[in-house]
């Protein structure tokens, strides 16, 4: 036996709308764990307590879930819970890997009954770690912290300033008075140096590789730990890096270690910088990747490195919508 779970909402308390979200609701949630619709044995709704209008397990029954036993409660009212939600539980008849649906505002984190949590993603370069991060915090309506994106501006301040990226003593005196701000507009993080955007200079090639120079040095990732720890202490965030699960957050709740063969890293890093206008070489590409992997999983204080319990999903042959439904479902186990 299996038990899937799944929620949707709705704008309005009519029967159109019920009948609608509870029939794209069931079908994606066959589609996803790949069922047959005899192999459902039951299906038990529950609605908030502000849809009047309809039973959802009238609406599967009306969108030909006829062999399954239906049930329908309703919620009671929870005070900043979600708005005209249904939500759903199919138990399946054999046992399989549960992909859990969540649509529409169901997407969100319920903030009635979750905790605070922090979702560490680490990996090297192009492994898709961002593009994750970034879809999983607007799908839960949390923060996303990109850290490379500090050491990216590290990096183009010491570059800027003239300054050895190899000299620690340089680098301290930078850090001492580093004028760099992380801001939020529209959910989307903006990289401040002295007040300027430099979000989109920091994906410079040229900065990438001084960035993982800077990153070796102890002055540089003390400061920007200690950044990274306080936004993560007030504010469920997903935060992608390269030791987020084993030394910035070893508390993390959730652990994720992303990783894809050279060649595929380099393909997407190839593409996203040529859709940038950027002119890169693929061969040149796919050689500063592996040269940083090596200094950045070489380097003596927090290198790269999977922590024990996280965990470790290789995205080769995956794509984006399959990656987060995985790492959706590990955390749906939980909360
Ligand atoms: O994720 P990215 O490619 O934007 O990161 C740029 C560099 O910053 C990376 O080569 C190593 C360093 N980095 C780090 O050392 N620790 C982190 N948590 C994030 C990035």
């Amino acid at each position: 036996m299996t038990i899937i779970r799944g929620a949707t909402t709705i704008a309005h308390d009519e029967i159109t709308e019920i009948r609608e979200a509870v029939r794209e609701l069931l079908v994606q949630i066959e589609n996803t764990n790949g069922l047959k619709r005899d192999e459902i044995l039951s299906i038990v709704f529950s609605s908030t307590s502000d849809i009047h209008s309809y039973y959802p397990a009238k609406a599967a029954r009306e969108a030909g879930f006829e062999t399954a036993s239906l049930f329908s409660a309703m919620e009671p009212e929870i005070n900043g819970g979600l708005k005209l939600c249904i939500r759903v539980m199919l138990f399946v008849e054999k046992n399989i890997a549960v992909h859990h649906v969540y649509l529409r505002e169901a997407k969100a984190l319920r903030k009635d009954i979750s905790q605070k949590m922090n979702v560490a993603i680490d990996g090297p370069a192009g492994s898709g770690k961002s593009t994750i991060a970034k879809r999983l915090a607007e799908d839960y309506k949390i923060l996303y912290l990109d850290t490379g994106a500090m050491y990216r501006a590290c990096a183009l301040q010491a570059v800027n300033s003239g300054i050895n990226v190899e000299s620690e003593s340089a680098l301290y005196d930078l850090m001492s008075n580093l004028p760099l701000d992380i801001v939020y507009q529209n959910g989307k993080q903006i990289t401040l140096l002295d007040g300027k955007d430099v979000s989109d200079q920091i994906r410079e090639p040229r900065i990438s590789m001084a960035a993982s120079t800077v990153s070796k040095h102890k002055c540089v990732r003390m400061k920007m730990v200690e950044k990274q720890r306080e936004i993560a202490r007030e504010t469920s965030c997903v935060l992608d890096g390269r030791d987020i699960g084993t030394y910035v957050l070893p508390d993390a709740d959730f652990k994720f270690f992303l990783t894809a063969s050279a060649d595929v890293r380099a393909k997407r890093r190839y593409l996203e910088l040529k859709e940038k206008g950027h002119d890169v070489d693929y061969d040149e590409l796919k050689a500063e990747i592996v040269k940083r992997d090596e200094q950045d999983a070489n380097r003596e204080f927090a290198p790269l490195k999977q922590a024990s319990d996280a965990v470790f999903i290789d995205t080769s042959d995956m794509t984006i919508e399959e990656v987060v439904a995985a790492i959706k479902s590990k955390i749906q186990e939980r909360i």
